[in-house]
């Protein structure tokens, strides 16, 4: 079971006073911001009449249309198979490649056209920009690596640990281009996270970067590939081959030593391939693009299968008509292309319409506030794309920033984490200088694409609301018994979706039966029906729907917390915790933090005989550093006497989050150990 009564933090957190639920359902409903006319004017989307097309009658041919915006070798002959629930197969019969579609198809009257723009971390290095040609020959050409000097083939998978330069989308599109599934670890991920995600994805091959900028630093991430590789081959993945793509082509930026035989330099090998064509693999619409891994409920990351013709429908058409991309705009979605973000809204979607993307290394406060602006300027960046994260970081760091610069946004999305009306409002007025539509939009890694947001064309802005579901994707809220809650409650209850849509993962990678468990077994109400209304898929989000039909997405509900925008399993930071000798325990609960969301404090208690000390605080953060990397940085490592216990042993976290957060605990009654709580909360205060 996903969900049981003790373990599900909306049921408990209902009694205590901590419930983001509840605490949501009592703020008040924003006054509605229309587009300016300006916008629609120039809109993609404007006919309301979608929503009826899309409407549940039509489903699901509503999703021709979006299949339409692809080139396909061969036409699908069935849109959507469900006789195997709820392993979904869109565009059945239709033969692809994503590559082609990202690349050759725009040659012919784009090939001058920039494709990426990429901006290093360092201000006095000079922008890239890429054109679809030279995007093309690169792609080529490290597609004849991967199939002559590793001898990959179609289904194989290539793990990537890869920081936000060029080559990441050419190591993407190259393998798209032989039917290689792809496996991009985002690059703040450990050596041993990236290990994991090479053991379970079965990878031979690793391809990673000598180094890259951040925060002002040129980072060694050569070093990391060496800890992956040794530590994959302790659980049994041997790794063939590392190819390291050069930061400075010319130039090796890394202290690391390069193993003879297993570790290249792709900018050597590349010498025997210049020029290389290699055709477009023709790949059935059901075969896999990528994997995503993510976290879960469990301390396994679990990975993330999406297709290719589905998914590739599914963001072409919602960078089309959500993020309304024309082909003379310079769109910037600042996210790492190591998130589903990156993959869905830099790369796939983007290239497939034949946009023109942003790249940007790194951090958007260095070396100051106003960086984002001077590349908004320098590019004439129109379209806008990042987090609430981000925008409460520029904010405080620079809250004037936005005005000293000449740009304008005539689109701006918001997407990650909810966003706070505050917030909300100082995007749109001060970065979006009261011109730019917003977009603030809800969905998943496992959803392929946006789920809902206002069509930016049509729907009246809300702040903090994430807006209706998008054309054919139908939403409802079930409390904890499985009981629809009416629109307009202002109940918080448990998202789902009711049907199927082109962009939702097929299954996770080696483990099917998680994939039902996890998101389909709660409120599947029949496992043998064939029909998909009998398959509800779980999100794991809290949320209420307004009057209006405007959903608010008020957190997760599974043990993930989002820090940051980076989903990170509660799970996995507690078993880094639990490497420390010391550790008996851990817990971990999100604190709420002005910035970032939420961040992780990690509560642990020790084994017997074990006096508390600042060095095992210290370990256990360094732990957690090393086994997941610096994005699960615990805020704070609070060494406890025992963990607050219910009778049957296990640890009540909500009493330790209110704690975390300086809320009262509620009632401790079911507690096997009322009397610790008190001593808990002298040892954070
Ligand atoms: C949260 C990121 C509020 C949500 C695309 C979801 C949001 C999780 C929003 C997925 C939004 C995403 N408003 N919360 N607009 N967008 N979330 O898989 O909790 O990294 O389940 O995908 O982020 O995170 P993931």
């Amino acid at each position: 079971m996903l969900n049981n009564a003790t373990t599900n933090p909306l049921a408990e957190q209902k009694n205590t006073g901590v419930s983001e639920a509840q605490i949501a359902v009592h703020w008040p409903e924003e006054a509605y911001l229309p587009p300016t006319s300006e916008f629609v004017a120039q809109a993609y989307l404007t006919d309301t009449g979608i929503f009826a097309r899309c409407a549940e009658a039509n489903f699901p041919e509503c999703f021709k249309e979006y299949a339409a915006l692809l080139d396909w070798y061969e036409p699908w002959n069935k849109i959507l198979d469900t006789s195997n629930p709820p392993f979904w197969r869109w565009f059945v019969g239709g033969r692809i490649n994503a590559c082609y579609n990202c690349l050759d198809r725009h040659l012919a009257k784009d090939k001058n056209k920039a494709a990426l723009h990429f901006v290093p971390e360092p201000e006095n290095e000079l922008a890239q920009h890429i054109t679809y040609q030279e995007l093309f020959v690169r792609v080529n050409e490290f597609a004849a690596v991967l199939r002559d000097f590793c001898g990959l083939k179609a289904g194989d998978r290539v793990t990537l640990h890869m920081p936000m330069v060029p080559e990441l989308p050419i190591t993407m599109l190259a393998c798209a281009r032989l039917g290689i599934i792809h496996s991009q670890v985002f690059s703040g991920f450990s050596g041993k996270a990236c290990a994991d995600r090479i053991v379970d994805s079965e990878s031979r091959i690793l391809v990673t970067m000598d180094g890259y900028y951040r925060g002002g630093k040129l980072l060694d991430h050569k070093a990391n590939a060496d800890t992956a590789v040794t530590e994959a081959a302790k659980d049994g993945q041997r790794i063939d081959k590392v190819l390291v793509w050069q930061r400075y082509p010319m130039t090796i930026s890394t202290a690391s030593k390069f193993v003879a035989g297993r570790d290249f330099i792709v900018n050597d090998v590349l010498k025997d391939f210049r020029g290389k064509r290699v055709a477009p693999v023709e790949m059935p619409a059901e075969a896999p693009l990528f994997l995503m891994y993510t976290s879960g409920t469990t301390g396994r990351p679990k990975g993330c299968q999406h297709s290719t013709g589905g998914y590739l429908a599914y963001v072409a058409w919602t960078s089309k008509y959500i993020q309304d991309i024309h082909p003379e705009d310079v769109y910037w979605c600042m996210a790492d292309i190591g998130w589903i973000t990156g993959h869905s809204y830099i790369v796939y979607g983007p290239l497939a319409l034949g946009a023109s993307s942003v790249i940007y290394e790194g951090v958007p406060t260095h070396p100051d506030a106003g960086r984002p602006w001077r590349i908004a300027e320098e590019l004439d960046v129109d379209i806008f794309h990042t987090s609430p994260t981000a925008i409460r970081a520029l904010r405080r760091a620079g809250p004037g920033e936005p005005t000293k610069y000449d740009f304008h946004f005539k689109h701006m999305t918001t997407v990650g984490e909810p966003i706070e009306p505050e917030v909300w409002r100082w995007y749109h007025t001060v970065v979006g200088k009261g011109e730019a539509v917003i977009v603030d939009t809800w969905w998943q890694t496992e959803t392929g694409g946006f789920l809902c947001s206002t069509v930016p064309g049509i729907h009246k802005m809300k702040p903090g609301s994430a807006g209706p579901a998008l054309p054919g994707i139908y939403p409802t809220i079930y409390d904890d018994e499985g009981v629809e809650i009416a629109v307009g409650a202002n109940t918080a209850g448990n998202l789902c979706i009711r049907n199927p849509w082109p962009g939702i993962i097929q299954t996770i990678w080696r483990d099917p039966e998680r994939f039902v468990s996890q998101y389909y077994a709660r409120y599947c109400r029949d496992r043998n029906s064939k029909n998909w209304r009998d398959w509800p898929y779980v999100t794991g989000d809290g949320a209420m729907q307004a009057g209006d039909g405007y959903y608010r997405i008020l957190g997760r509900i599974d043990d993930v917390i989002n820090v940051a925008g980076h989903r990170l399993g509660t799970k996995e930071i507690e078993s880094a915790a639990l490497m420390v000798a010391a550790v008996a325990e851990a817990a971990v609960v999100p604190v709420a933090d002005p910035i970032k969301g939420k961040v992780p404090d990690v509560y642990v208690s020790l084994k017997p005989g074990t006096a508390p000390s600042k060095e095992i605080a210290n370990d256990v953060s360094a732990a957690v550093i090393t086994e997941i990397g610096s994005i699960a940085r615990p805020h704070q490592v609070i060494i406890v006497p025992d963990m607050p216990k219910t009778r049957s042993g296990k640890i009540m976290r909500r009493v330790l989050a209110a704690i975390s957060n300086h809320q009262e605990p509620g009632d401790v009654s079911t507690l096997a150990n009322p009397e610790i709580v008190e001593r808990i909360r002298d040892a954070v205060s």
